[in-house]
């Protein structure tokens, strides 16, 4: 436990390293999901907002942060690491009363977190520039530098985790940041500043705005100083960030979310398949951006395959976040309604199993029953949309590039997975799989903080995590000397 308890005011926003009231004086309520209840009132905080916390950022850049060294920036990041590890317990509650996510997986994400600080605190230091050689009488080489004011657009599903692969790159490489969280699930963003102050980031490096997205995000997205935009949530409100930004041409990093596949072969093991086969399915309730919605079964194994994961669906639990079932509530009510319409339209289609929402799940809980879906057409609308739910459809294939072009088939790009112990298939298929990531023989890798992490088509463009984001959150310049040749 912490000697140093987090004390943070919500209705607060945190800039220039002092927490302050929003300009506007408004608030929201904040729901737990897992009863309804409201949690506590939170900062709505508006476009004034987000030009103090620009203003604050830039103060940051032009004093301390941004004099700050590559190593001394690495060292304060790896200190921000080590106090959310102390400060385990009280964030696993906070993310789990907030997104109602069973506290096991919110202490998951607090680990995540603290190691995104890790890597990114050791990797400060490490991304060097090069010598280019060039014409007689030259040297030249290049500097990676900050792009200035990052802004951080951060969805409800994974708070912690995001902060960390966005804002933990961003300050890496010494760009200040504006942080909006979203306005269903922010209390671990303040949480996060408030433990960045107590480790000595310098004020002004990040600035958190709670607000909606239509006023503190559009402002953000808007702002004429913002050098940079990372944005994860839904494509619509992707398409039109990048369309905000272009006016001043700002680039975006868009992570949007998918619809990915595991791809199960005749050779499979697929007992060892299993357990990843469900959990990528049902993980945080499904509200993953990388869960896995479709799973292609070769028709050989297909019985065997829906027989297995039914039996696992018709254990499954959901219920309170605290109370640490399989699953917990969806993060909100609208949630709810919109993946139990999409669990509606499969009333054509057959269910292989449902879970169970437990009998004492309180009636104010965003809670909706898990669901299987076997022998769905690929071209159907539950294998084709983004679900954010804790429903999966199983689809049959008779070869690989039937299985290829299934797995291709949809708008989205972000991870997929192959189960087979065919070496040669294994390497074929992680070529022609549409995806940013390839998993072979598992799924999500236990997470990944080092695994560069992004997707194509409507999942978004740029990559996030692992050291490729340093390149995303720095802009290169080159620098050409002439000397005159040697003497
Ligand atoms: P959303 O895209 O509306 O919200 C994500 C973030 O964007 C929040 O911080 C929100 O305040 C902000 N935002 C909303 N409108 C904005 C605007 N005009 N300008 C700037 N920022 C804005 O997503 P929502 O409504 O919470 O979820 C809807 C669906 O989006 C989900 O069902 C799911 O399919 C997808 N989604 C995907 C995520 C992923 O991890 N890729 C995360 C969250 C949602
Ligand atoms: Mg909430």
């Amino acid at each position: 436990m912490s000697t140093r308890p987090l004390n943070i005011d919500p209705q607060n926003c945190f800039i220039g390293g002092a927490w302050v009231p929003p300009l506007g004086g408004q608030a929201l309520d904040l729901r737990n999901p897992s009863d309804g209840t409201t949690l506590c009132q939170i900062a709505r905080g508006d476009a004034a907002d987000i030009d103090r916390a620009v203003g604050a950022a830039e103060r940051a850049l032009d004093g301390d942060w941004g004099r700050a060294t590559a190593f001394e920036r690495g060292r304060v990041l790896a200190k921000i690491g080590a106090l959310v590890l102390e400060n385990i317990d009280e964030l696993a509650v906070l993310e789990s009363n907030d997104v109602g996510k069973p506290l096991k997986q919110a202490r998951a994400d607090v680990v995540a977190l603290a190691r995104y600080m890790e890597f990114y605190g050791g990797a400060a230091d490490k991304l060097h520039g090069q010598t280019i050689p060039y014409l007689e009488g030259y040297t030249v080489y290049t500097l990676r530098e900050p792009h200035g004011v990052t802004g951080h657009i951060i969805p409800w599903n994974y708070p912690m985790q995001i902060i960390g692969r966005s804002v933990g790159a961003a300050l890496a490489m010494g760009n200040a940041c504006v942080l909006k969280p979203a306005e269903e699930a922010c209390l671990t963003a303040l949480a996060f500043a408030e433990i960045a102050r107590q480790a000595g980031l310098p004020d002004g490096a990040l600035n958190v705005v709670p607000g909606l997205g239509a006023e503190a995000g559009a402002a953000l997205t808007k702002h004429p100083r913002v050098r940079h935009i990372s944005f994860t949530g839904s494509v619509n409100v992707g398409k039109l960030i990048q369309e905000t930004a272009s006016a001043h041409v700002v680039p975006v990093t868009l992570e949007l979310g998918g619809k990915s596949p595991q791809l199960v072969f005749d050779d499979a093991d697929i007992d060892a398949a299993l357990p990843f086969l469900v959990n990528a399915g049902i993980q945080n309730a499904g509200q993953t951006c990388s869960a896995s919605s479709r799973i292609l079964v070769h028709r050989s194994k297909f019985d065997e395959v829906v027989m297995k994961m039914a039996a696992r669906y018709r254990d499954l639990r959901a219920g309170p976040a605290l109370d640490d079932h399989d699953v917990g509530p969806l993060v909100s009510m609208r949630q709810k309604d919109i993946v139990e319409s999409f669990i509606a339209q499969g009333h054509d289609l057959e269910i292989a199993a449902r879970g169970e929402i437990v009998a004492d799940a309180p009636a104010g809980g965003a809670y909706v029953t898990p669901t299987l879906f076997a022998n769905v057409d690929p071209g159907h609308i539950l294998a084709q949309d983004e679900i954010f739910g804790p429903v999966q459809v199983v689809i049959p294939f008779d070869d690989e590039d039937q299985a290829v072009a299934i797995a291709n088939g949809t708008d989205f790009g972000l991870v997929a997975s192959v189960w087979s112990q065919n070496g040669a298939r294994q390497m074929r298929l992680a070529k022609r799989l549409r995806a940013g990531q390839v998993f072979i023989n598992n799924y999500g890798a236990g997470g990944g903080v080092e695994l560069p992490f992004g997707g194509s088509g409507l999942s978004g463009h740029g990559r996030e995590k692992g050291f490729e984001a340093l390149y995303g959150f720095s802009t290169l310049k080159t620098v050409a000397a002439f000397h005159g040749e040697d003497k």
